[in-house]
């Protein structure tokens, strides 16, 4: 009898699920404002695994992206320790170990499409061929193919978002950060692009973490769930989405049982978190 050949790989080579990629241990941020201190983050501890698709949801002012620019060494913690692959913040800036995705596009006008997703292969030095390779690779990855040479103010706010997930992409990151990238787009778009992005995740198994408002967003994309409390924001609870719904997600899901339990522990979390007065 033959042996039965193993699944394909689910991720690229040299992913190795299971993996540390980020370390966060007794965060601690107070921003020093003007006149009074500002805690935003109190004692947050997480650890995100290779392939991980971690949401962070929780309540305007929490810390949500003050955790994620301390992961990406926009900010220096007062408190506490963050390793991102083993290295600091900022080695593994230095190494462009994760790819920003901010809550605006913030693409250049005056650049075409390719030319902004090619920007940081410019400044990394690579040449010039090279660079749109991978620039057209990363544009057809996101649904973009036959846009390079349009400029931003072209496309849609929801293709714009799409070109700056292709920009973060095309130095290769370990790790993609991504900060309420679809909180300005309609609903209908966002399902799409929630669509797009577990396809995305799936086929690249990046590990991913993402900052959202939206319940129904958080269960659909996440292995993870991080709920977080208001200001200063700590950790309330984190969800398993892995064990109960299925790694190929499609967005009839959201009217399971499983989805809808989940949705409900998610809501009840934020809720408790609310009793808490700053
Ligand atoms: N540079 C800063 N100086 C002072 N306070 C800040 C600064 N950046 C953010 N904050 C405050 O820290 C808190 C957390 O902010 P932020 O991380 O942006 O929250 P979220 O992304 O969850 O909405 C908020 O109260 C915000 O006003
Ligand atoms: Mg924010």
């Amino acid at each position: 009898m033959t042996a039965v050949p193993p699944p394909a790989p689910f991720a690229e080579p040299g992913a190795e699920p299971g993996r540390t990629i980020v370390d966060v241990r007794n965060l601690t941020l107070t921003y020093q404002a003007a006149d009074h201190p500002v805690y935003a983050l109190s004692d947050v501890s997480l650890s995100i695994a290779q392939g991980d698709f971690i949401s962070l949801i929780g309540p305007s002012g929490c810390g949500k992206t003050t955790l994620m620019r301390v992961i990406a060494d926009l900010e220096q913690p007062t408190g506490g320790t963050v390793l991102v692959n083993g290295m600091t913040p900022e080695q593994a800036r230095l190494k462009r170990a994760y790819g920003y995705v901010f809550q605006a596009p913030a693409l250049y006008p005056w650049r075409t499409v390719e030319r902004n997703v090619t920007l940081p292969l410019e400044i990394m030095g690579i040449p010039r061929g090279e660079r749109q390779t991978r620039a057209r690779e990363q544009l057809e990855r996101v649904g973009l193919a036959g846009f390079e040479r349009k400029f931003p103010w072209q496309l849609s706010g929801g293709m714009q978002q799409r070109v700056s997930i292709a920009r973060a992409l095309a130095f290769n990151p370990d790790l993609l950060l991504m900060d309420e990238p679809f909180g300005a787009l309609d609903e209908i778009t966002r399902d799409h692009l929630n669509l797009q992005l577990t396809q995305l995740w799936r086929r690249t198994r990046k590990t991913c973490v993402f900052v959202t408002h939206s319940i129904a967003e958080a269960v659909f994309l996440s292995t993870r769930i991080v709920v977080m409390s208001p200001r200063p924001g700590r950790i309330l609870d984190v969800i398993d989405c892995a064990r109960d719904l299925p790694p190929e997600r499609t967005l009839d899901i959201r009217e399971s049982p499983e989805f809808q339990r989940i949705a409900h522990r998610v809501r009840e979390g934020l809720m408790e978190g609310h009793s808490y007065d700053d």
